[in-house]
């Protein structure tokens, strides 16, 4: 692999342990002021630090994120729909590769609908996306969006997860199912779990993790688990807990204790 792009993944996928915990606050594109990210510097600020890598777009990277951090950025580039529009798998690629050099990200990410309507124009916009960044070196993560109506089944992300790969993504963000492994061994590239929407407990949320990662994730890429918590850096660090240092989903829950009350 070319020097730039494994250096940029080594930025976020930490060579230390092979895992990593990426934070995903990119959710506005298409959801607006989600709850708990309506001012998103704010909740971003105390959570840089423990996170291997951020997930923004353009807009909350500009104006949320000091530029000073040195928290590797992972910047959505795919947008164009919304949750009152049309169809949410029409989505086009919104920013340039140009533009995700001059924010010096570390990588780009987009997201692929398989099985909607829009399938084939966002597999030829991973394509195409895939066909300029390999040329300046930057990774590009596939998101494998699920529409409204389709089951997160080990089939489905088994195949979206393979297709992102076999179209040039460097890491594969997918969701933890059953068999979860299958969809890892039919994946040539690392992949991380998203969290999805708010779980009842944090022992659900610890125990999706763990199984992600004993499955062959090598981390998440996790959003409204960790800040629409009422403690969530006390989250961050368990679920940190979990992903690089093979806490127990209970080991995890005692240290979310300790350090909410901190
Ligand atoms: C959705 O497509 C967004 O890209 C989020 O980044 C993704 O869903 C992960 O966030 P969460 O853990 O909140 O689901």
């Amino acid at each position: 692999m070319d020097w730039g792009m494994q250096n940029r993944i080594s930025h976020i996928i930490r060579p230390k342990t092979g895992r990593t915990v990426m934070l995903a606050v990119d959710h506005g594109y298409f959801l607006g002021p989600t709850s708990r990210l309506e001012n998103a510097g704010a909740t971003i600020e105390p959570l840089l630090e423990y996170a291997d890598a951020l997930m923004p777009a353009r807009g909350v990277l500009r104006t949320g994120v000091d530029p000073a951090t040195s928290t590797p950025i992972v910047l959505r580039v795919s947008g164009g729909n919304s949750i009152v529009g049309e169809d949410l798998s029409r989505e086009g690629i919104t920013t340039s590769v140009e533009d995700a050099l001059r924010l010096n990200v570390a990588a780009v990410a987009m997201s692929i609908y398989v099985g909607s309507q829009y399938e084939h124009q966002t597999l030829m916009n991973l394509g195409n996306l895939v066909n300029e960044c390999e040329r300046y070196g930057m990774p590009v993560v596939a998101v494998t969006a699920v529409g409204k109506d389709m089951v997160r089944d080990t089939r489905y992300l088994g195949l979206c997860c393979r297709i992102a790969a076999e179209l040039g993504a460097r890491i594969v963000k997918t969701y933890y199912t059953d068999d979860f492994h299958k969809v890892v061994e039919g994946c040539p590239v690392p992949i991380v779990v998203a969290g999805g929407k708010q779980m009842d407990t944090e022992m659900d949320v610890f125990e999706l993790v763990h199984g992600a990662i004993s499955e062959g994730a090598v981390g998440v890429d996790m959003g409204r688990n960790i800040w629409q918590n009422d403690h969530p850096v006390a989250m961050i660090q368990a679920v940190r807990s979990v992903v690089h240092e093979d806490f127990t989903p209970k080991e995890a829950m005692d240290l979310y204790n300790s350090e909410k009350g901190k």
